[in-house]
């Protein structure tokens, strides 16, 4: 399946003025007909294969780990949907954006980059494996071992002078948030760990997924009713006790989806069950409105949305693009916790049904995919909302693949687990193909580089602070970030 987006014969679509992105669940060639229409818009944003652009980049606004996730999301695409339009640009991308260390840490990134930064690449890597992506030429970085370098430098910067542990927001003290411990850090160490440990079948990374998870319970980033907060301040004595209580959906997500893989990877043991269900209700609670769509429709779904921002349309470039992550991420534990598919099920269809009508816009201006069929950010309405951008496209693009996993619910049918047929991401021992170094970036974990004084010109880095302004003292000037 090549080319530009196709059709169902039976939708004649053709008869419009403009295209549109129509949806009908359980009709594979409608859903992946409806992606392909989403995933050509998005595409389009990206300008790293053009001459002289950077392999790997999107251009402004959008920082340099939201490419890492787009990626990561087109991979997933291909493998769910089977469409192989985007892999050479995929492939080229994720290449040359490994960096000199061979880590996910080019130079040029270095002003910007977090440990949650560095984590969207990874998990894209992690994604790439699992999938059985084609792997690059021999002479070339593997997947596998690229997670794995990701990992062994999360090992090295594990950090146990405050909070008895936790990995720092940054990796270098010179960028603004080295105060600051959160949980998107932590979240891509938790869920790269539990993702190498079922893939490899190594202890080693089971036990740190543990250790990180109890972690971010200890410190009440994870409370006894599953909230998952933003993080907590390290600044002069804070020690964790400062913490920021926002809620993103991004975040239940990456821990749900760690905790469902320790789950299977166990075998169903009951601690890693009900971490997996107080996560999946809590993740219901806070993110699944009821709307027209669930009003009249299937009584048990609601649609996903980023309640600490949408509503009062405050969400920030990052923040628009997580939604998406959460759809993956739901998916997936369907797959490896397969009792919850028919909880999730319903959440994602009425999710993707809201999302394909959200895509129906028009912009003059921000959008170069099909006319008609933008997609707009909120999915609690009948339309489109005049939101475009990278994360909108991205995110309706992953909860409309997603209903192609999880099916209509049923726990197992066709190929796979979640009752959509889309085949459980494969291990070591189940088909997996991708090479592996277990010490692939701990010779050459990146040196710090010496760069001039930071000015407020320069970029700040991918992740955010919604409630906490931090100070930072660099190169003899204070700045103060967003
Ligand atoms: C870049 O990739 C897009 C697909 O995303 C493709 O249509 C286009 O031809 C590519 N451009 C170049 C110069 O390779
Ligand atoms: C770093 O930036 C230079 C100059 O724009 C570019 O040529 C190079 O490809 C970039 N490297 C990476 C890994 O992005
Ligand atoms: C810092 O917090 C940890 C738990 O988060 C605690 O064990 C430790 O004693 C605290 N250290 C100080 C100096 O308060
Ligand atoms: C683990 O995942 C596989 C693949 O989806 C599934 O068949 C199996 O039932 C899962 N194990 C448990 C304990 O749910
Ligand atoms: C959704 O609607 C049902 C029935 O009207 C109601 O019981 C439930 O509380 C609503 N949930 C939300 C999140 O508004
Ligand atoms: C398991 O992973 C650890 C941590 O990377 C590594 O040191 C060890 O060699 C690995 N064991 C095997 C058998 O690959």
């Amino acid at each position: 399946m090549k080319g530009l987006p196709f059709f169902a014969g039976s939708l004649c679509v053709f008869a419009h003025t403009a295209w549109t992105v129509e949806l009908v669940l359980d009709d594979a060639a409608s859903v992946k007909a409806a992606a392909s229409t989403v995933a050509f818009g998005l595409m389009k944003y990206y300008t790293g294969n053009r001459t002289g652009d950077v392999p790997g980049n999107l251009p402004a606004p959008y920082f340099w780990w939201e490419a890492g996730a787009m990626f990561g999301t087109m991979i997933d695409y291909w493998f769910i949907t089977g469409d192989s339009t985007y892999n050479d640009v995929t492939t080229q991308a994720m290449l040359h954006q490994v960096g000199d260390s061979i880590d996910f840490m080019p130079t040029n990134q270095t002003r910007t980059e977090g440990n949650d930064d560095q984590g969207f690449w990874a998990m894209a890597a992690m994604s790439a494996a699992e999938n059985n992506y084609p792997n690059p030429p021999k002479d070339q970085p593997q997947w596998l071992a690229l997670t794995q370098a990701v990992f062994n430098e999360y090992v090295s910067r594990w950090d146990t002078a405050t909070c008895n542990g936790g990995l720092r927001w940054q990796i270098f003290t010179f960028n603004n948030g080295f105060n600051y411990k959160n949980s998107i850090s932590n979240g891509c160490f938790f869920n790269i760990a539990a993702r190498l440990a079922r893939y490899t079948g190594n202890s080693t990374y089971a036990d740190w997924a543990e250790k990180i998870y109890d972690w971010e319970t200890a410190v009440g980033l994870i409370t006894p009713d599953f909230r998952v907060y933003d993080g907590a301040s390290v600044a002069g004595n804070d020690n964790c006790t400062k913490v920021d209580r926002i809620q993103w959906t991004y975040n239940a997500g990456i821990y749900l989806h760690g905790a469902s893989v320790m789950y299977n990877l166990t075998g169903g043991d009951d601690k890693w069950r009900a971490r997996v269900d107080g996560l999946l209700a809590q993740t219901q609670a806070a993110f699944f409105a009821n709307s027209s769509i669930t009003k009249g429709g299937s009584a048990s779904g609601g649609v996903m949305f980023e309640r600490a921002c949408e509503s009062a349309g405050l969400c920030d470039t990052d923040q628009q693009s997580f939604k998406g992550y959460l759809a993956r991420w739901m998916a997936r534990t369907a797959q490896m916790a397969p009792y919850v598919a028919p909880t999730v099920a319903p959440l994602l269809r009425a999710s993707a049904t809201g999302a394909a009508k959200a895509c129906s816009g028009s912009p003059s201006a921000g959008f170069a995919g099909l006319p008609g069929t933008a997609c707009g950010f909120r999915w609690t309405g009948d339309g489109f909302d005049g939101s475009v951008g990278v994360g909108q496209q991205m995110n309706a693009l992953s909860a409309i693949v997603s209903t192609l996993v999880v099916g209509d619910g049923s726990p197992v049918t066709g190929g796979g687990a979640g009752g959509g047929g889309v085949r459980a991401p494969v291990t070591a021992n189940t088909g997996g193909t991708s090479v592996g170094n277990a010490n692939a970036g701990m010779q050459t974990n990146s040196p710090i580089p010496q760069l001039p004084p930071i000015t407020i010109k320069d970029r700040v880095a991918a992740g955010f602070l919604t409630t906490a302004i931090l100070f930072s003292v660099v190169g003899g000037g204070v700045f103060v970030i967003k």
